[in-house]
């Protein structure tokens, strides 16, 4: 491509402004301490083409599992180690854009990780859930990673039985069931940064958008960042809620099942199946 068709630089995409706003609204929100968190979001080629030269290859990183579903697909994805504190100032450094190689077993880096970082240690798990992701969502980009406080905070003091902890958020907020419907999804304590836990979390994201690492953080999916952002945030919020009711001495009255069941109906939502007990 010749470079009299790149526009004024990649600074102008819409995209990588997104990315600006949301690593510091999740910083705002506290929900990313030094470097936790990290995010991926799927673009277009039609998308970076007018931004970058897709020829030049700036590096190319080994990945130790197979990504070959996707190879060929564009991420902007947050570096391992990069603090979302200092992305909005500094994005060469902190974000990276990425393209899967042909292969499927190294990423090249067309744009970012200018002082020689890389993608989040967390890309065998958002990989392999934008693939779980895009096999039953075609509108489905995003993959996001915080570590929102009171959720983590829930997982221990709440039973991890999925159907217990969704049934406590549903119950929190009345919009949780309706943003959520299909639940939260949770694995077991697993080290980051593993194929192993990227497997166990692809496995429940074929049915949820939303998979609680327990003592650890949340992952959501979604098709743009506000959405993904969004769903994160209702759950969040709602664990914040139990807090606060918890330290307020407990539930005296709660949403009903009925209730809820009104609810999904008012908003056409399916609840996913064995929470409410009608
Ligand atoms: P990265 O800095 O590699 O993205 O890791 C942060 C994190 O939250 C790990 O789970
Ligand atoms: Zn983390």
């Amino acid at each position: 491509m010749s470079m009299t068709m790149i526009k004024d630089g990649i600074y102008s995409a819409a995209f990588l402004h997104e990315m600006l706003e949301t690593t510091s609204n999740l910083y705002r929100l506290g929900w990313d301490e030094r470097n936790g968190g990290n995010i991926s979001y799927l673009i277009h080629e039609y998308e970076v083409l007018p931004f970058l030269n897709v020829d030049d290859v700036k590096r190319t990183v080994a990945m130790n599992f197979d990504a070959s579903p996707l190879a060929g697909r564009y991420f902007i994805v947050t570096g391992s180690g990069k603090y979302f504190k200092n992305v909005k100032k500094d994005p060469a450094n902190n974000l990276g854009i990425i393209r899967i190689s042909a292969e499927g077993k190294s990423y090249e880096i067309l744009w970012g990780f200018e002082d020689g970082g890389i993608a989040t240690s967390e890309l065998p798990t958002h990989l392999m859930n934008h693939m779980k992701r895009l096999a039953v969502d075609k509108n489905h980009r995003v993959i996001m990673h915080c570590h929102a406080t009171n959720l983590i905070a829930m997982s221990f003091t709440h039973s991890l039985n999925e159907i217990e902890f969704t049934k406590t958020l549903w119950e929190m907020c009345t919009e949780c069931l309706v943003v959520f419907p299909e639940g939260v999804g949770i694995i077991p304590w697993i080290v980051p940064g593993t194929n192993a836990i990227g497997e166990a979390t692809a496995e429940k994201m074929e049915e949820v958008r939303l998979v609680l690492w327990p003592h650890h953080g949340i992952f959501g999916a979604g098709s743009t960042l506000d959405e993904t952002f969004g769903l994160i945030e209702t759950a969040e919020k709602a664990a914040e809620v139990y807090t606060i009711v918890c330290a307020q001495g407990g539930k005296k009255q709660t949403l009903t099942d009925q209730q809820l069941l009104e609810l999904a109906h008012a908003f056409n939502v399916v609840p996913r199946k064995g929470i409410l007990k009608l």
